[in-house]
């Protein structure tokens, strides 16, 4: 499967949303090494701060069926912006820790806007498990 598929994955995956409050639908599709394709949207709460991103849903489903850092080859986001997608501060953190550097990360819109990144693109000097160690 090549990006552009991917990206009309995730796209697919913005009609799962439930986003009652922001109506905003954003829809995220990881590509693993098996081949399989396991999609995410993002999940809205009454209240507010318990929203689940599109990406922290994909990866969370990812993690639960076995995946691992090393499995996840791919990861497609659209949402309906301007330019291409910027993933919030929480999911980049956990993108950092639930992907690996060589993960192809592609941030994309409506409009096939594209913006090709990695994991320290998006989050450097990163919170991890290293900087619990003395
Ligand atoms: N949202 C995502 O799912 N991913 C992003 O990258 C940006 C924001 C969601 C959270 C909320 O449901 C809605 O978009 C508006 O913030």
């Amino acid at each position: 499967m090549n990006k552009e598929e991917l990206i009309q994955k995730a796209i697919q995956a913005r009609d799962n949303a439930y986003t009652p409050y922001s109506k905003f639908n954003v829809g995220c599709a990881l590509l693993l090494k098996d081949g399989s394709v396991i999609i995410g949207a993002n999940i809205e709460n009454a209240s507010y701060g318990l929203t689940n991103c599109a990406e922290r849903s994909a990866l969370f489903a990812a993690y639960s069926k076995g995946y691992r850092q090393d499995d996840i080859l791919s990861m497609a986001i659209v949402g309906d912006t301007d330019k291409f997608i910027s993933p919030c501060g929480a999911c980049r953190q956990v993108i950092s820790e639930l992907v690996n550097e060589k993960t192809a990360i592609y941030l994309s819109n409506l409009n096939n806007d594209l913006k090709e990144v990695n994991k320290h693109d998006l989050l450097p000097f990163s919170f991890t498990n290293k900087d619990m160690e003395k």
